[in-house]
């Protein structure tokens, strides 16, 4: 049983091996965890790190952004590109605040609704907020499960969505969903990486079909570009 398998090794380099360290890591606060995520969505993670501390020391609840006037928060935004981001992060706080009594929704249907926020944030948000077990999926999940189980359908073709993010649910460690997909998007990260992986140290490496087979750098498989 090969998704039982890869859950608990990569719970196990999890707590053994994971070294990667990041401010929003463990985050339960929904604000928190959803600015993190708006900023993370086209920003690389150690670009993202500082705006997520300044945007926090400026507005360290939802009710301080919401009531923020725009230019402000443009202005700390500076930098990060992709406005429409900015754009969305103001109206989704002053909805939540002025509208839903500044509590964030927990059920996939309500947060899927909001303003900037797709399928991948929704899953990441109720994981690592709420402990409900949604399996996110980006590039590095795309990139990890690929390798492991050796596929080649294209990550961006409507097939290839539709059977990652299935995967990815079997995947799933559905009593620990937010450690769960914090640990594969660090694996995915600093071990299976896209170039040069870390494949002679790797716990998974007896059971990945693209190592096995050397198809490592082969794998995962994109249509265009
Ligand atoms: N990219 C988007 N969200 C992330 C997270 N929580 N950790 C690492 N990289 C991410």
């Amino acid at each position: 049983n090969k998704p039982a398998r890869f859950r608990k090794n990569l719970l196990s380099w999890n707590e053994t091996s994971n070294k990667r360290s990041m401010p929003w890591k463990g985050v339960k606060d929904p604000y928190k965890i959803w600015l993190s995520e708006i900023i993370l969505q086209q920003t690389r993670v150690e670009q993202g790190r500082k705006y997520y501390e300044s945007f926090l020391e400026a507005f360290p609840a939802i009710g301080d952004l919401a009531k923020a006037g725009d230019e402000s928060v443009f202005k700390l935004w500076e930098g990060l590109g992709y406005y429409n981001r900015c754009k969305n992060l103001l109206k989704t706080a002053r909805e939540i605040y002025f509208e839903k009594g500044g509590i964030f929704p927990d059920a996939y249907e309500d947060i899927i609704q909001l303003k900037g926020i797709g399928p991948y944030t929704a899953a990441a948000m109720l994981s690592f907020a709420f402990n409900k077990p949604y399996a996110v999926v980006d590039g590095n999940v795309f990139r990890v499960l690929a390798r492991i189980y050796g596929i080649d359908t294209p990550i961006d073709s409507t097939e290839g969505k539709k059977y990652f993010t299935d995967l990815a649910h079997q995947n799933l460690d559905k009593k620990l969903p937010g450690v769960y997909n914090q640990a594969i998007m660090d694996f995915g990260a600093t071990v299976c990486k896209p170039a040069k992986p870390e494949c002679n140290n790797c716990i998974m490496n007896s059971f990945c079909a693209a190592y096995l087979n050397g198809l490592v750098n082969h794998l995962p498989v994109k249509d265009n570009i």
